[in-house]
């Protein structure tokens, strides 16, 4: 039995491509700062990659438990082309807060709705966007701090946000 409707699935179904759109992208960032010898915002980035992968197939799983219909749409060309490191880490937060507000229009459907299950999904990824904000400002504090100088000391950093939870 369908227990969302057809606009909230649609919706739903938009963000899947959203968050596959972000894996895309900053699998390409990854690549970039790999080029540029940043082995560990690379690793950074490239794990940033997996966790959107895995934000879109837990939306695709739940459109399937509530017996939706997931449709997928074709994911944007990322772009590679961007002016130094500063630049890509400005992008991945412009990206995290443009989620941000994809995600509150979505909470607000669900309001408007009366649909408390997928208000209750939602609040997961309401959570999540908080922690990714704070996390991809973090990085791009350190990368600003180093002013284009100290990246052996960005990179060391990244490394300790990496080690103790990944
Ligand atoms: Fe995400
Ligand atoms: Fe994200």
């Amino acid at each position: 039995m369908k227990m969302i409707s057809d606009e909230m699935n649609g919706g739903l179904n938009e963000q899947i491509t959203s968050e596959f759109h972000a894996a895309h992208t900053y699998l390409a960032m990854a690549c970039k700062l790999d080029s540029m010898g940043l082995g560990m915002l690379s690793k950074w980035f490239r794990h940033h990659a997996s966790e959107e992968r895995a934000h879109g197939m837990k939306i695709v799983d739940y459109i399937g438990e509530v017996g939706g219909t997931v449709a997928l749409d074709t994911i944007p060309k990322p772009t590679g082309d961007y002016a130094g490191i500063e630049a890509i880490v400005q992008a991945a937060l412009d990206h995290e807060l443009e989620v941000t507000r994809q995600i509150n229009a979505l909470v607000g459907l669900a309001e408007e709705q009366k649909d408390y299950a997928t208000r209750g999904f939602l609040q997961w990824f309401v959570d999540e966007q908080i922690e990714e904000v704070a996390t991809v400002g973090e990085v791009l504090n350190l990368v600003k701090m180093a002013e284009g100088r100290n990246l052996l000391q960005v990179e060391a950093r990244v490394a300790k946000m990496l080690a103790p939870t990944h």
